[in-house]
């Protein structure tokens, strides 16, 4: 280890500055999640406005630093690396259509990335994430705890809102899970779902039916439609899922070991192997340290199998 990197805390790199990656970066140090973040994008120009500008705030946050390059050069040693990197979702167009581009601009980057940083914690975070952490897996051949996807914490996010925005309770105090792809496939866990002990699913009888069942179903549809309304609005998600990366970055950086829907290569677990979906799980200095045996209906396993056997039917398409 060279001087240099001995007097550096650890780094948290983010590929990509696209509005996923700067607002990552900002809100890395707005929170305070790590001291030092460097950003890394081809674009240089952009990259550099994207620096200056959060660079000019760095006086109203926690003690911090950024950096940026068009070199992968700036992301040596890094602790975490958050990949981000990819085509932009249109509006109306899902994220299995972006698979084809961003899985073969992932086959070029992580060899790169991997030669300056082949210890850090891989995040991915480009759509579809599930295929894209499945395809990074495959061929780099690193250990599955080492790279996983942000997967469904964002829309995990979306669901305790949606629920504490009916229910009228603090978000804080839902627990509930979206689980399988980040994306059309994804689904609920009802039937674990609870606010403070209280199942959810007997929500309704004792509050005069609010959370009944037709309740549930248009929040399921909110949360699996949300990126393609905001998306339709303003042109792209940034905010929540920034919010989002960072919870998982402070997870493995602080070995908090939060329970967490990130998105892993499935063993056989569920009956499914060989694809990457999400699952609540351990998250801590060691990565993703735990895929959890949640109980579920037999609705829901059919439910989880559907989104395993789209995501291998798009991995397959591309080649992944
Ligand atoms: C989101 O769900 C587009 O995947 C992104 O906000």
């Amino acid at each position: 280890m060279s001087a240099r990197t001995q007097r550096q805390p650890p780094t948290v790199a983010v590929i990509g500055a696209g509005s996923v990656g700067a607002t990552i970066a900002y809100t890395a140090l707005v929170r305070g999640t790590a001291r030092r973040v460097v950003l890394h994008d081809i674009n240089a120009a952009k990259l550099k406005a994207e620096v200056l500008d959060i660079s000019h705030g760095l006086s109203f946050t926690p003690m911090g630093s950024i950096d940026g390059s068009d070199d992968v050069e700036i992301c040596r040693d890094a602790r975490v690396v958050v990949v981000t990197a990819g085509a932009k979702q249109q509006p109306g167009q899902s994220r299995m259509e972006l698979a084809e581009s961003t899985v073969l601009l992932t086959k070029k980057l992580m060899p790169r990335l991997l030669e300056v940083a082949p210890d850090a914690t891989y995040i991915m975070v480009t759509n579809p994430v599930d295929v894209v952490t499945t395809a990074a897996l495959r061929m780099t051949g690193m250990p599955p705890e080492q790279l996983f996807g942000s997967g469904t914490v964002l829309d995990s996010s979306r669901l305790r809102y949606g629920i504490a925005d009916t229910i009228g309770v603090a978000v804080q105090n839902v627990h509930a899970y979206v689980v399988g792809e980040h994306g059309d496939t994804e689904f609920p866990l009802w039937s674990s779902a609870s606010v403070g002990g209280v199942p959810l699913v007997d929500w309704s009888r004792r509050h005069g039916g609010v959370l009944d069942e037709d309740a549930r179903d248009a929040i399921a549809h909110d949360v699996v439609h949300a990126a393609y309304q905001i998306i339709e609005g303003k042109g792209a998600t940034n905010y929540a899922v920034a919010l989002a990366c960072c919870q998982i970055v402070e997870s493995v950086l602080r070995d908090e070991r939060r329970v967490l829907p990130v998105s892993t290569m499935l063993t056989g677990d569920y009956g499914i192997d060989g694809v990457c979906l999400s699952i609540p799980t351990v998250v801590g200095s060691g990565g993703a340290m735990e895929r959890l045996q949640v109980p579920m209906s037999d609705a829901e396993r059919r439910l989880l199998r559907q989104s395993a056997d789209s995501i291998r039917r798009t991995a397959e398409r591309v080649d992944a």
